[in-house]
């Protein structure tokens, strides 16, 4: 495969009159992990059911390891991995079946697909869980199993539709883990996901409103749209009890509550000490680097 692993121009699907996904235009790179974050109903669902050959697009052309997904939905779904957003394994097959089962859907040879399955058990650490039925495993081994009928034909690229949601934070950087050795070995990896601190493990992120990309650069690129402004973390004894003084300070651009304390975004080059000296009841005023979350709300506010 040379080239881009996706290409995507003016991708566009309407379902009646509704533009679900408004023309979006974007490439992965190979081995790129790339993330597709939005809020609920946005569209990355069904951006990426087209992108793996399950949704005909309306209009607009994506390529997917070299196949136009609209002439060949076939041919891209031989080529990729999908893990789909709905629980997807059959519950009363064992882990071992339900690899086995997707692996013959792929055509694997029985032999091809024994030594393959010992191997992605192996690796997702599922080989004690082989015999037990999908249905009575934790949810963490059950994702993971996911992944491995995913990934059993060996794809070039993985398609991950909220890979990790209803799952404990260990067991999502474990999964994490895993989805950087994948990318480190050459495999593209377009993931959606709702955790602004996942979307910083990815290369590049797009985000993605009501069907249109507001926003596509690195977790650092998309930082340094906040440039213009200053973050500071603001400490007080009843910080909620503050925020229309706060609000009501002309360098201030918005405030809101972040733990027991206030994010308060404000013009850059402005003195914290004099920023807040009206505001009764401030204890510590530091200067804090933006997260993505930040980020994502500056540009979700400016959507209105
Ligand atoms: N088959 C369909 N028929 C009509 N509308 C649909 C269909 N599938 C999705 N939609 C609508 O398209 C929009 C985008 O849906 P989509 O599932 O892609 O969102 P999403 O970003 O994946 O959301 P979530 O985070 O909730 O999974 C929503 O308004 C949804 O209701
Ligand atoms: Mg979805």
């Amino acid at each position: 495969m040379n080239g881009d692993a996706i290409t995507v121009s003016k991708l566009e699907k309407r379902f009646g009159s509704f533009r679900a996904v408004k023309g979006i235009d974007f490439t992965v790179g190979r081995g790129e992990i790339y993330g597709f974050l939005g809020a609920n109903g946005a569209g990355k669902s069904t951006t990426i059911k087209m992108l793996c050959g399950l949704l005909e697009p309306s209009g607009g052309t994506a390529l997917v390891a070299g196949v136009d997904v609209a002439k060949d939905p076939e041919g891209v779904k031989r080529r990729i991995g999908y893990m789909c957003q709905k629980f997807s394994l059959y519950e009363d097959l064992t882990a071992a079946e339900n690899v086995d089962f997707f692996g013959g859907i792929y055509g694997m040879t029985p032999a091809r697909l024994t030594a393959r399955r010992d191997e992605v058990f192996a690796l997702l650490e599922l080989t004690e869980r082989r015999n037990t039925f999908a249905g009575d495993l934790p949810r963490g081994f059950q994702q993971r199993l996911a992944l491995a009928c995913a990934i059993v034909h060996e794809p070039d690229i993985i398609f991950l539709d909220e890979p990790t949601a209803g799952v404990d934070p260990i067991q999502r950087r474990a999964f994490w883990d895993l989805i950087y050795s994948f990318s480190a070995a050459g495999t593209t990896i377009f993931v959606t996901t709702h955790f602004l601190d996942e979307a910083e493990f990815c290369h590049r992120i797009s985000f993605i409103a009501d069907g249109e990309i507001v926003a596509e650069d690195t977790p650092a690129g998309l930082k340094k749209l906040l440039a213009a402004w200053r973050l500071y973390e603001v400490q007080a004894a009843d910080p909620a009890s503050l925020l229309p003084a706060v609000r009501a300070i002309p360098a201030v651009r918005s405030a809101a509550l972040f733990g027991d304390t206030l994010h308060v975004m404000a013009d850059a080059g402005t003195d914290p000490g004099s920023l807040f000296g009206t505001v009764k009841g401030v204890t510590a005023v530091e200067p804090v680097p933006p997260t993505l979350e930040d980020v994502f709300l500056h540009i979700a506010g400016k959507k209105g």
